[in-house]
């Protein structure tokens, strides 16, 4: 018994640590669905958890949480248990649904695109944005997902199908109208998109920063960097120097040169996506010059898509270390 509770206590502090970020105090929901919900927890089973946590979801922002012992993924699943009085289920992994998988298809076209999306990818975005309350419109999560094939057994997804979950836009299709052979045949459908990974690689680059020798000397090459964004459509915001603030004014080293800017269209569609891009933006470009050269840098935008792990946010990040060559090469000549 004192084992347990000790289980418990740390089961508590490793959901803070790992979770609570994402799903709220208390399971409540956040960036990352609600994981409290009774309806929730008495169709999901401690397998399901299990994989959940460990695979991740491939580009849907939830990460995998490879680094964790199997005690530690056992301590917050128990702890997530405490939320509800239900005992947990335990599904069969290996039993299949039988259906007509053309049929499932209409009737996923009909009953789930509109959430779920046409192929199963999900609804868009992380969920976050700063208009949002934080317990309202839980994104639909993607049924085409590795992490999600892999986790969810037919039985659990025949459950959260005939039950939906209480307290969420997720309803009952029983209660829809639906016969048990018609989810049954939507399970043969989801089955179908096999759960290809998404276009979700780091990228090219792993470098932390893009770094590009400039052959002009430090003014020179801060004007060129200057006519080169302003001639690719963006707009200046500010220039400082590097060590602003840090030493006392007047003292800053003149030989490093930091320029602000943004394309506020772009600035949109990213945070709209996820606030948190935020902490990056706007884009800034930095001039040294140290030991007779003369360097441009920035921060490698692909960077970004290993933090967040959307792959709708990797689209832009690789466009963004586009223009971030684009500029780099072009102000270095
Ligand atoms: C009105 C929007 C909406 C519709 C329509 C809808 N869903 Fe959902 N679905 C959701 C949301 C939101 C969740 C997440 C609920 C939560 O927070 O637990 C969800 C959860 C699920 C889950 C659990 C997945 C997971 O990772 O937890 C499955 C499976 C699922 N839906 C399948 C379907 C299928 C199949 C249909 C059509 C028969 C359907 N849904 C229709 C919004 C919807
Ligand atoms: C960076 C944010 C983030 C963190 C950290 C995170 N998650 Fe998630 N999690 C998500 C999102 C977002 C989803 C929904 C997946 C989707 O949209 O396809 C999710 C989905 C899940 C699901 C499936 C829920 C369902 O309705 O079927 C479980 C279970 C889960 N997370 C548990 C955890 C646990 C336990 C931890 C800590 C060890 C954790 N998550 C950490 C964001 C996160």
């Amino acid at each position: 018994m004192i084992f347990q509770s000790q289980a418990g206590a740390s089961g508590a502090a490793l959901y803070d640590a790992h979770c609570a970020v994402c799903h709220g105090e208390n399971g409540k929901g956040g960036v990352g669905v609600p994981l409290s919900l009774p309806s929730f927890l008495a169709g999901a089973d401690d397998d399901y958890f299990r994989k959940t946590i460990r695979l991740g979801r491939p580009g849907r922002v939830m990460p995998a949480f490879d680094q964790l012992s199997e005690d530690e993924v056992s301590a917050i699943i128990a702890h997530i248990r405490g939320w509800s009085e239900h005992e947990p289920v335990v599904f069969s992994s290996t039993w299949q649904a039988k259906g007509d998988v053309t049929h499932g298809g209409l009737l996923y076209q009909q009953y789930c695109a509109a959430c779920h999306g046409k192929h199963g990818e999900g609804g868009s975005g992380t969920g976050v944005t700063f208009s949002r309350p934080r317990d309202l419109p839980i994104i639909a999560p993607a049924l085409n997902n590795s992490g999600f094939q892999a986790a969810a057994s037919d039985q659990m997804i025949r459950q959260t199908l005939m039950h939906g979950r209480e307290g969420t836009p997720m309803g009952s299709f029983l209660e829809q109208g639906l016969s048990q052979q018609d989810i049954d045949d939507v399970i043969r459908y989801i089955r179908s998109f096999g759960g290809e990974q998404p276009e979700h690689k780091p990228g090219r680059s792993d470098d932390a920063v893009l770094v590009v020798e400039s052959s002009s000397s430090f003014e020179d090459t801060v004007e060129a960097l200057r006519q080169t964004i302003v001639g690719e459509n963006f707009r200046l915001i500010r220039e400082q120097s590097l060590d602003k603030g840090l030493v006392a004014e007047g003292h800053e080293n003149s030989k490093q040169h930091i320029i602000y800017f943004c394309n506020f269209s772009f600035l949109n569609k990213v945070l709209a996506i996820d606030p948190r891009v935020g902490m990056f933006l706007p884009c800034r470009v930095t001039v040294v010059e140290h030991e007779g050269k003369v360097l441009l840098m920035t921060i490698n935008p692909l960077r970004l898509s290993q933090l967040f792990n959307n792959a709708e946010l990797d689209k832009y990040c690789k466009e963004m270390l586009q223009l971030y060559e684009g500029l780099l090469e072009e102000a270095s000549l």
